[in-house]
C-alpha cells in the first residue's frame, strides 16, 4: 500500500525522542494499544537507530519512521535499521537529494514558500511543516494551498489535542505530528498506560464519533404516520429522505429490511474512521459511498449489532 495513504489514514504520527532502546518495544505496544501504531523516532538521541531496529523486528505492524535526520550517515543507519520513512526538520537541498536517491518515502521539512517550491520541484509533495505553530499554523498553510496545489503537509511543532482538528479539518493536511502523545518523560518513566490513553484521546478528537440518528425499520407502511406522530409530540422537524421519513434524529424506514434498524454514527473523517475501525478488526461492508473528491462519505459494518445495522457518515 502507498505509504502516504497509510500515514494519511493514521492522521497522527507520534514524534518520539527515546533515550533507552529497551523502552522501544513497550512504547510501540502502548501506541498500538491506543490505536496509533506508528512513530517517528527522532535521531536526537543515540538510541534512535536501535529503537527503530527493535520496533521493526518485534512489532512489524507498527509503522516506524526516522525523524530529525540531519546527515547522510543517519539516513543510511535509519534505513538499515528498518525505517519505513524519513523526515527532516529543515530543507537542506543536498540532504534531501540524498535521501530521495535512496528511494525511501520521505517528508522534507519546510516552513517557507521557497523551501516548499524546492521540495516540489524535486517531486516531493508531502512536506513536514515545521515548526508549525511558530510559523503561522494552519492559516499559513491555507494561504499557501492556492499556489501550491500539489502540496500536502504534516504540521509538527506545537500541535496537540487542542489544536489538532484546526489542522486536520483542512483537507490538505496529510497528518499531524507531535511529541505530546509520548513525551520523553513518559517514555523514560515507562508511563505506557498514559501514552495509550493519550493516543485514544487524540483519536477520539480526530474522528469525533457521535450518535447522529436512529433509523427504525419494521413498520415501513406507517413510516410517515409514525414520523409525524413523534414529531408532533416532541416538536421535531419532519423531513422525507432517501431512507425514510425523519422526525428529528429518528428516521422511520420506508423499505423492508431484515435488520431492526440502523444506528447512524457521524465522524469528522470517513477515510480515517474506516481505517481506524479496520485496524481494530471491524469488518466493513464492501458497499462504500464516496464523495466527488473520492473521500469516504458513508460506510457500514458488515454485521449487525443487536439486530441493528451500523452506518458511519462523514459530517
Ligand atoms: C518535531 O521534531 O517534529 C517537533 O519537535 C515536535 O514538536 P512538539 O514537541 O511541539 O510536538
Amino acid at each position: 500500500m502507498d505509504m502516504f495513504k497509510t500515514i494519511y489514514d493514521l492522521g497522527i504520527i507520534p514524534v518520539v525522542a527515546i533515550d533507552d532502546a529497551d523502552k522501544a518495544v513497550p512504547l510501540a505496544k502502548a501506541l498500538r494499544e491506543g490505536g496509533l501504531p506508528a512513530a517517528e523516532i527522532t535521531f536526537r538521541t543515540a538510541a534512535a537507530e536501535e529503537a527503530i531496529r527493535r520496533i521493526t523486528t518485534e512489532c512489524p505492524d507498527v509503522l516506524v519512521g526516522a525523524g530529525t535526520v540531519l546527515t547522510k550517515e543517519q539516513c543510511d543507519r535509519a534505513i538499515a535499521a528498518g525505517a519505513k520513512f524519513v523526515v527532516t526538520p529543515g530543507f537542506n537541498p543536498e540532504m534531501i537529494a540524498y535521501i530521495k536517491s535512496t528511494g525511501i518515502p520521505m517528508m522534507p521539512g519546510a516552513a517557507t514558500p521557497g523551501e516548499m517550491e524546492q521540495a516540489m520541484s524535486m517531486g516531493l509533495t508531502n512536506i513536514k511543516f515545521f515548526p508549525a505553530e511558530a510559523n503561522g499554523g494552519v492559516n499559513k498553510l491555507k494561504a499557501l494551498a492556492g499556489p501550491y496545489q500539489a502540496a500536502k503537509w504534516m504540521p509538527t511543532g506545537g500541535v496537540n489535542t487542542k489544536n489538532l482538528n484546526d489542522y486536520l479539518s483542512f483537507d490538505r493536511i496529510l497528518c499531524c505530528g507531535g511529541t505530546w502523545i509520548a513525551t520523553s518523560a513518559d517514555i523514560a518513566e515507562g508511563k505506557w498506560d498514559d501514552i495509550t490513553r493519550k493516543c485514544k484521546d487524540a483519536i477520539k478528537t480526530m474522528l469525533g464519533f457521535k450518535l447522529e440518528k436512529l433509523c427504525i425499520y419494521g413498520d415501513s407502511a406507517n413510516a410517515e404516520k409514525n414520523a409525524k406522530l413523534v414529531a408532533s409530540l416532541f416538536g421535531f422537524d419532519v423531513a422525507e429522505t432517501e431512507c425514510g421519513v425523519e422526525a428529528g434524529s429518528l428516521c422511520f424506514g420506508k423499505e423492508e429490511s431484515d435488520a431492526k434498524g440502523c444506528i447512524v454514527i457521524s465522524t469528522l473523517n470517513g477515510n480515517r474512521a474506516k481505517a481506524y475501525l479496520e485496524r481494530l478488526g471491524a469488518e466493513i461492508d464492501p458497499d462504500i459511498w464516496y464523495d466527488k473528491k473520492g473521500n469516504v462519505s458513508c460506510f457500514g459494518l458488515k454485521d449487525t449489532v443487536a439486530g441493528f445495522e451500523i452506518c458511519i457518515e462523514t459530517k
